[in-house]
């Protein structure tokens, strides 16, 4: 059974393409809501997280995992295999960095995410790896995460702060910018009127699951009767309400007792 973690709910966006695409398969999630955001924190911090979700998961039945995290798949994919070397964990940066390198009409890419994420230069590193031709255009937007788990959708404050984070993108006129955050999908209609409409948004979470899908069809086998669970660290009634208005349907949320 596969298990999915975030720092909150935009591990949820990857987990709505999975269930898209295999609504039978089975699942746990958790969002880390009651220690979000992640991104703003150290890297010794941010493997600490993912190293005691991991272990939450697994003791829930996951046999493998998601990192439906972009910062912890930036700073801590190396701590989490070697902790758990049996496991197969699956990150959510290699596949987004797949398609655009795959696409030579693209010679600009943007890419937005945390501080961690874009401080820890994986995503410049790895596009670079097959297009060193490729320019790379990268800003950090703390403040993102924060106005995604808040559900500020279409405020004029949000535009507004997305747009001021989004002028390096439109100066260097990027061909395509990856959303390099699993929460800023939540924020699409706001970072698509950001950019110009020429640019192709790559829609990440798609391109997760089709990477997985290929190489580990198993994981989203069918069943009539799949077990699908939600937790969150800290399950609020504002956490309940966004994690079913984002998923599209009622679901129950229930809180993860971690030992912090
Ligand atoms: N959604 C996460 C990411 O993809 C975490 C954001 C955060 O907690 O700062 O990076």
């Amino acid at each position: 059974m596969i298990g999915l973690f975030d720092s909150g709910v935009g591990g949820l966006t990857v987990l709505k393409k999975f269930i898209h695409r295999a609504p039978g398969a089975s699942f746990v999630y958790l969002g880390d809501t009651a220690r979000t955001p992640y991104g703003n924190k150290g890297a010794n911090t941010i493997e600490k997280y993912a190293i005691e979700n991991t272990r939450f998961l697994l003791e829930r039945g996951a046999t493998s995992i998601v990192i439906a995290c972009n910062s912890v798949s930036a700073v801590a994919l190396d701590a989490l295999r070697k902790t758990y070397p049996e496991i197969p964990f699956f990150d959510v940066i290699t596949p987004a960095t797949e398609l655009v390198a795959a696409d030579t009409s693209i010679k600009k890419i943007g890419i937005i995410g945390t501080r961690a994420t874009v401080g820890s230069g994986v995503y410049q590193d790895l596009i670079h790896q097959t297009r060193p031709d490729a320019q790379v255009v990268a800003a950090a937007c703390p403040l993102l995460v924060p106005l995604a788990e808040e559900g500020w959708q279409g405020r004029p404050e949000t535009q507004r702060i997305v747009r001021r984070y989004l002028k390096p993108m439109r100066d260097a006129q990027i061909d395509a910018l990856i959303l390099g955050c699993t929460h800023y999908p939540l924020l699409l209609k706001e970072i698509r009127s950001g950019v110009h409409k020429r640019v192709k948004i790559i829609d990440s979470p798609r391109a997760v699951y089709e990477k997985i899908a290929a190489s580990h069809p198993e994981l989203f086998s069918q069943k009539e009767n799949p077990s699908q669970q939600f937790f969150f660290t800290d399950c609020s009634e504002h956490t309940a309400r966004i994690a079913q208005t984002w998923i599209g349907r009622g679901i129950r949320c229930e809180l993860a007792e971690l030992e912090f």
